[in-house]
């Protein structure tokens, strides 16, 4: 890769760009992005915003999935609002006709004979499915690496379920460093301290649980731990983000926001991963999975309250914030901070030592964006080999011995 930043130093500042040519957006573009939702995709184009580019997803009338540039190359249009047919997507104003692979089919007001469709290319990309998400590819053809078989998308069996795509009108990376950040869920997410729930008595303010920050194959993890009763025990709490935008907060809404301490003996079953797909600097859309693979038939019902974005508190008359209410929904709550800290370029920050989680996670990025640069495969694109492999992420909440017992036999 050369281009103007080939030579110049980054630093998180340059998180924040996504377009084409930037630092972080040609690293964005090595990897599969999450698209939209099979259950979204019906007879209709849709229109998405990926990495700075207008586009338009859909499915032509022989199943293939499509992803094309929004605007008709002849004069414009908008092919949001073209018809879906069985050979692809006519544009609406003249009816040039484009294949998934954006090839011009047809012309009809073209004279007889006439070959110029065949000079026409639409600006079109690669896009698979899997468990019901639908990725694209917008990176170089040559460089398309397989598409990770993640987990939860990727396993038969259990009950899965994909949220409805939610659309944030922030920078994606202020959402994704909030999950290297354990410290704040003592704070922000701070519960009634007499509930008797596992979230009030492990993650509050009296009280804020150590963590580790520790890099792994796929990313990093944040464990956060305290002393169980039992010897050589600790309760544990774990997160991991994987590159380029994925997090995996498994057990959380479920044992930490509902259940007693005591279900930490029988955790929920539960991956909760999170795809973020960055539409451009300001906005992003974000798909969250979730697999059950427990014993309970009404497991996504019970769920579901801690996910409605709707805070335990009323806001007084005088509370002119836009964002109040907020305290009570942890959806509300991580919207609210995450929301007003402006772009990582823009703040002024003060890193402290419980930061260590997210001076990690940058490092970890800028070294994958590095990467890129040097012409090499980044962290978290997957080999051709590692096609067929099953791509998981650590996740726990319960009780384990902490650190982690060496295995006697891995080191010889
Ligand atoms: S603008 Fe699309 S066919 Fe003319
Ligand atoms: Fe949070």
């Amino acid at each position: 890769m050369t281009g103007t930043w080939a030579s110049a130093m980054l630093s998180a500042r340059d998180l924040a760009q996504v377009s084409r040519g930037t630092p972080a957006g040609e690293w964005f573009r090595r990897y599969w992005m999450a698209v939209g939702r099979r259950d979204d995709l019906r007879d209709l184009p849709v229109r998405v915003r990926i990495l700075g580019e207008d586009l338009v997803l859909f499915r032509d009338g022989e199943g293939r999935l499509g992803l094309l540039g929004l605007h008709c190359p002849h004069r414009g249009t908008s092919l949001e609002y073209g018809d879906v047919g069985p050979a692809g997507l006519r544009c609406p104003y003249h009816g040039w006709l484009f294949d998934v692979g954006g090839a011009c089919l047809e012309q009809p007001a073209e004279p007889p004979g006439s070959v110029f469709h065949e000079k026409v290319r639409h600006l079109s990309y690669p896009v698979r499915e899997l468990g019901g998400l639908i990725f694209g590819y917008l990176g170089p053809p040559e460089l398309e690496p397989p598409l990770p078989r993640y987990a939860p998308l990727a396993e038969s069996g259990g009950q899965r379920r994909i949220e409805a795509a939610r659309h944030y009108d922030y920078n994606w990376y202020n959402f994704i460093e909030n999950g290297a950040d354990p410290a704040h869920f003592s704070t922000l997410h701070l519960s009634d301290p007499d509930d008797g729930t596992w979230r009030s008595w492990f993650f509050n303010a009296r009280d804020v649980p150590p963590f580790d920050a520790v890099e792994t194959e796929y990313g990093m993890k944040v464990v956060s731990h305290k002393p169980a009763p039992e010897p050589g025990m600790s309760y544990v709490d774990e997160k991991s983000y994987a590159l380029p935008s994925v997090m995996q907060i498994g057990d959380t809404e479920f044992t930490h926001f509902k259940e007693p301490r005591e279900a930490l003996a029988r955790g929920s079953g539960n991956a909760h991963w999170m795809f973020i797909t960055p539409d451009d600097d300001d906005h992003f859309t974000l798909y969250t999975v979730d697999h059950y693979t427990g014993p309970d038939p009404d497991f996504m019902t019970r769920l579901a309250p801690s996910r409605r974005p709707v805070a335990a508190v009323q806001k007084p008359e005088h509370d002119r914030r836009p964002l109040s209410p907020f305290r009570g929904s942890v959806r509300l709550e991580d919207i609210m901070t995450q929301s007003t800290q402006g772009k990582v370029a823009d703040r002024a920050e003060r890193l402290a030592a419980s930061d260590k989680g997210i001076i990690l996670q940058r490092r970890i990025i800028l070294n994958a964006i590095e990467q890129v640069r040097r012409g090499l495969r980044p962290k978290g694109v997957a080999a051709p080999e590692d096609a067929g492999r099953l791509m998981r992420m650590d996740s726990f909440t319960g009780i384990r011995p902490y650190p982690p017992k060496i295995d006697a036999g891995a080191g010889g």
